[in-house]
């Protein structure tokens, strides 16, 4: 379980950050290219949709972060999935890493230790729960 104040920081900050989720999209997938250009031909070329994909899937997370037993059957599907795309469990913490940068420079100065600490965390949950999921499916 989550502490309280982790989700709350995390519930507080993606407010701020959905705000403006078309900058925050793009700011993640360009770092993610960046970082890892070799993910880039998993992708289609237009990532219009995609954007707005993974806006709401960000959005399921932080939403149900008190339900998690929920989340947790979302992301094993989205797990599966995500085998068929080509992604690795290698894959993983770069996509973070591309995560928290777009949140970072998306909120300024309301980014902190604390606040970096939080979504760390909560990625690092999400993040484990798809690579186990999908290392059982591609066992
Ligand atoms: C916690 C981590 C992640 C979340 C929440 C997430 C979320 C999503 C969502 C919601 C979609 C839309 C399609 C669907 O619902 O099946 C998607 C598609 C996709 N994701 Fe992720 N993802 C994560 C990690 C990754 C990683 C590590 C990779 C590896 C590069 C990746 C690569 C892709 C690709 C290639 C697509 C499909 C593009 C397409 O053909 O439309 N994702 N992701």
């Amino acid at each position: 379980m989550l502490p309280v104040e982790t989700k709350q920081l995390v519930r507080a900050t993606w407010k701020l950050a959905k705000a403006d989720s078309l900058t925050l999209t793009k700011r993640f997938y360009a770092r993610l290219f960046e970082l890892a250009p070799g993910v880039r031909p998993l992708f289609p070329d237009d990532l219009r949709e995609q954007r707005r994909k993974l806006g709401a899937s960000l959005d399921v997370v932080v939403t149900k972060l008190d339900d998690l037993s929920t989340v947790i059957t979302e992301l094993t599907r989205l797990a599966e999935r995500h085998a068929g795309y080509g992604a690795e469990p290698e894959h993983y913490p770069v996509v973070g890493e591309a995560l928290i940068g777009a949140l970072q420079e998306q909120l300024g100065d309301a980014w902190t230790p604390e606040v970096e600490q939080a979504w760390v965390d909560v990625y690092g949950v999400a993040s484990s729960v798809m690579i186990d999921a999908q290392r059982a499916v591609t066992a």
